[in-house]
C-alpha cells in the first residue's frame, strides 16, 4: 500500500515520519523546494522531540519526498496536510487546500487505483462537499468521490513517537474495510 502526505509541515510531517519509521510506503509532497531538500536529508524545518530520529529512519526505509505531484498516482491512500489559514474575518481561507485538491486531481487522472483522500486540514464541516468533492470530480475521468469523516479533535493526535489510533466514518462500507485493512483506524465501537 502507498500512502501519500501532501504538505510537509507540522501535522504532514509528523504523520510521514511516523508513519515511514514504522516501514509503510510513503511519498511526502510539499510544493516548497527547499523544505523538501532539508528533509530528504534528514533535517527537520522545525523542533519536535524525535521527529528527526524518525524522519532518518524512515528514509532508510521507503520514504520518497517531492515537490511535484506526480507520484501520487501510484498512491492507494492520500492524506492532504496543507494549511488552511485564517481570513482576517475569522473564516476559514481555502485557497491552498484547493490548489492542492486541484494538483491531486489533475495527476489522479492516470491513476488506475480510485485511492481513498482523507483532508486532515482543518475545514468545517459541509466543506468537503461544498468545496473540495467539486473540484475532484472536475478533473479525474471516471473517480468515484466518497466522503469519509476524519474528525481533527480525536483524530490529530500524533506526535513523533507514536500515533493514536484515528478514527473515521464513511457511508460506504467497502471504503470502511479498506481504512481498517491499513492498520490506522479503529472501528468506533473499538475506540
Ligand atoms: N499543527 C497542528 O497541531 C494542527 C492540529 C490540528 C489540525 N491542524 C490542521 O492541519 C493543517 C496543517 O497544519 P500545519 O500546522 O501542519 O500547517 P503548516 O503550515 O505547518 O504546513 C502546511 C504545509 O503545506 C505545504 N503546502 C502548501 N501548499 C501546498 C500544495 N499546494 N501542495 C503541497 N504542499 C503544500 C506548505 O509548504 C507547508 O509545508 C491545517 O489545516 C491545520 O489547521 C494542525
Amino acid at each position: 500500500m502507498k500512502i501519500g502526505i501532501v504538505g510537509l509541515g507540522f501535522v504532514g510531517l509528523s504523520l510521514t515520519s511516523v508513519l515511514a519509521s514504522k516501514g509503510y510506503d510513503i511519498i511526502g509532497i510539499d510544493i516548497d523546494k527547499e523544505k523538501c531538500e532539508k528533509i530528504r536529508n534528514g533535517i527537520s524545518p522545525f523542533f519536535e522531540p524525535e521527529l528527526e530520529k524518525l524522519l532518518r529512519n524512515g528514509l532508510k526505509k521507503k520514504l520518497k519526498i517531492v515537490s511535484d505531484f506526480l507520484l501520487i498516482k501510484n498512491c492507494d491512500f492520500i492524506f492532504v496536510t496543507v494549511g488552511t489559514p485564517q481570513n482576517t474575518n475569522g473564516s476559514i481561507n481555502l485557497s491552498i487546500i484547493k490548489k492542492a485538491i486541484s494538483k491531486i486531481g489533475e495527476n489522479l487522472e492516470k491513476n488506475k487505483k480510485n485511492p481513498i483522500i482523507l483532508v486532515k486540514s482543518t475545514v468545517i464541516p459541509g466543506t468537503m462537499k461544498k468545496e473540495i468533492l467539486p473540484i475532484l470530480e472536475k478533473k479525474p475521468k471516471n473517480i468515484k468521490v466518497n466522503e469519509i469523516g476524519n474528525p481533527t479533535k480525536i483524530a490529530n493526535n500524533i506526535t513523533p513517537t507514536r500515533i493514536n489510533p484515528k478514527i473515521a466514518g464513511s457511508i460506504n462500507s467497502a471504503i470502511i474495510q479498506t481504512l481498517l485493512a491499513t492498520g490506522l483506524f479503529l472501528q468506533p465501537s473499538n475506540f
